[in-house]
């Protein structure tokens, strides 16, 4: 089976967030996305508000044409939020509002009684459930104990790996995690700092379902894009020079 990309889109809410206007449109990007391949659309609806908002659920859930993923916390307002808007599937991630991203998986161990009630909720609701972990193999049991239905395995410690050695280590434990997650019934998912140079041997672990992308795809698109989009105003400017009235 070929992974499916799930496509992150909260970085083009990021960009319009920083003038709390209407563009970029991440609707429109998603658009785009779907034309592009996105087999999964993946927005994380943060407590602070810092990117994706509550229109962005609300729109898309009418707009995607694939699926969408609604990457959250467990907090009481975002259950309250998947009962309303019914994605196609919930990925539980930790939150904390001072950091830049999110910053290791959720731990289940710790977490237990919470995750297992957001678990059940869902449940009722028909709607799957994944949780983001790191790839550590009590974590993974754990997930299966509390009937999850997938897990994301963290891949932030492979992706930001200063060494090759290290990188290979990093895969070997992701391979580990990988396996004992099938083994123990879980759709297998991957996620973050996922980039076009490191994507591939991730890609290529056996029973891979599901690799949830984000900066490195805005960020290349931002940079395909430039040329067209400074090509494009320039036109503009110049054809209203040719345009005007001179006195
Ligand atoms: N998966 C999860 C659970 C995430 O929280 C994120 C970041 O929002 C991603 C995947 C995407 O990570 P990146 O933006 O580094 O590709």
């Amino acid at each position: 089976m070929v992974p499916r990309l799930g496509v992150n889109v909260d970085h083009i809410a990021t960009i319009r967030q920083a003038r709390r206007g209407m563009e970029p449109d991440p609707v429109a990007a998603v658009v785009l996305a779907e034309l592009g391949g996105a087999d999964v659309i993946t927005i994380h609806l943060r407590e602070d508000r810092r990117h994706i908002q509550e229109r962005d659920l609300r729109v898309l859930r009418e707009t995607v044409q694939s699926s969408l993923n609604l990457e959250a916390a467990i907090t009481g307002e975002i259950l309250e939020m998947v009962r309303t808007h019914r994605p196609n599937y919930v990925t539980f991630v930790p939150e904390k509002r001072e950091e830049l991203t999110t910053e290791g998986g959720l731990d289940i161990l710790r977490h237990r009684d919470s995750v297992k009630a957001a678990i059940d909720f869902c449940h009722e609701l028909g709607i799957p459930v994944s949780l983001f972990i790191d790839p550590d193999l009590a974590q993974v049991d754990a997930c299966a104990e509390l009937g999850a239905d997938a897990v994301e395995l963290h891949t932030g410690t492979y992706a930001d790996a200063p060494t090759k050695a290290r990188m290979e280590h990093e895969l070997g434990v992701l391979k580990r995690a990988s396996a004992e997650s099938v083994a123990r019934g879980l759709h297998l998912h991957c996620g973050h700092g996922l980039n076009y140079l490191n994507v591939t041997s991730v890609a290529a672990i056996a029973h891979m379902e599901e690799l949830n992308i984000g900066h490195s795809i805005v960020s290349r698109a931002l940079l395909i894009g430039m040329r067209q989009a400074v090509s494009e105003m320039k036109s503009l400017i110049v054809a209203a020079h040719a345009a005007r009235h001179l006195p």
